[in-house]
């Protein structure tokens, strides 16, 4: 696990709260953007995880607010909602939602997973926590078994990584550590794996280009 990765949980852990006040004033400034979000990033993990029965067991990986670990509870999946900072545990946990303190670098997963999210987490890891995360994550799903997540895009941006927090809709007031990839580099920290492509996509979100991925294992 990273340096890097480590400070920027020390952000989320004082900066939960103000992060979570963010992302439903964003939602509250224009419904109707939020609404037409939320549908579509429903319908990216409906069909990712369509190849499970219902009732699979699914973890989430740095669930925050827990408004995917809801989604897929309402697809009809047995879920596990985590995080590490204990304000956003809390905030899934008052959602119903059985929720475990997880960090994806070091914690032992659950077990008889069949699927797994992990959805704008990946943006604060280093290339070598990637490649950690993605030989946990392989390790702990069977065969047959689905991953989605995201990277930045490094399309959009003039440097690989940076501490940085910037002023807008998110600002937490910290400097948070993001990187950002290119499809390349994704191919080769994906090839590291047996994991296969079942689908990669380009999406649009707030400031950021996106590389979405639903690998199978
Ligand atoms: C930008 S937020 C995204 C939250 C949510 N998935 C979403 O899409 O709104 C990043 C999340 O990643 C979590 N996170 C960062 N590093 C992590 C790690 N090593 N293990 C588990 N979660 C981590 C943070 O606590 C935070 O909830």
């Amino acid at each position: 696990m990273s340096v890097e990765n480590d400070k920027t949980l020390v952000v989320y852990d004082k900066m939960a709260q103000v992060h979570l006040d963010n992302l439903a004033a964003h939602d509250a400034n224009d419904p109707e953007r939020a609404r037409k979000k939320r549908k579509k990033l429903t319908a990216d993990i409906r069909e990712a995880f369509s190849s499970l029965p219902a009732g699979a067991k699914i973890l989430e990986i740095g669930s925050c607010n827990g408004v995917n670990a809801r989604a897929l509870e309402e697809l009809g999946y047995d879920v596990t909602a985590s995080d590490v900072a204990p304000a956003f545990i809390d905030a899934c946990k008052k959602q119903g939602l059985r929720t475990i303190k997880f960090n994806v670098l070091k914690d032992e997963f659950p077990a008889d997973l069949s699927g797994i999210l992990c959805w704008r987490v990946f943006v604060h890891f280093t290339r070598e926590d990637i490649a950690e995360a993605l030989a946990r994550i392989y390790a702990a799903l069977p065969a047959g078994g689905r991953f989605m997540f995201n990277v930045i895009d490094r399309a959009t941006h003039d440097c690989d990584s940076e501490m940085k927090d910037s002023k807008g809709e998110y600002f937490l007031g910290a400097e948070r550590y993001y990187a950002y990839y290119t499809e390349k580099e994704m191919l080769d920290l994906i090839n590291k794996t047996d994991f296969r492509i079942v689908k990669e996509w380009h999406k649009t979100g707030g400031y950021n280009e996106w590389l979405c991925y639903v690998l199978e294992r």
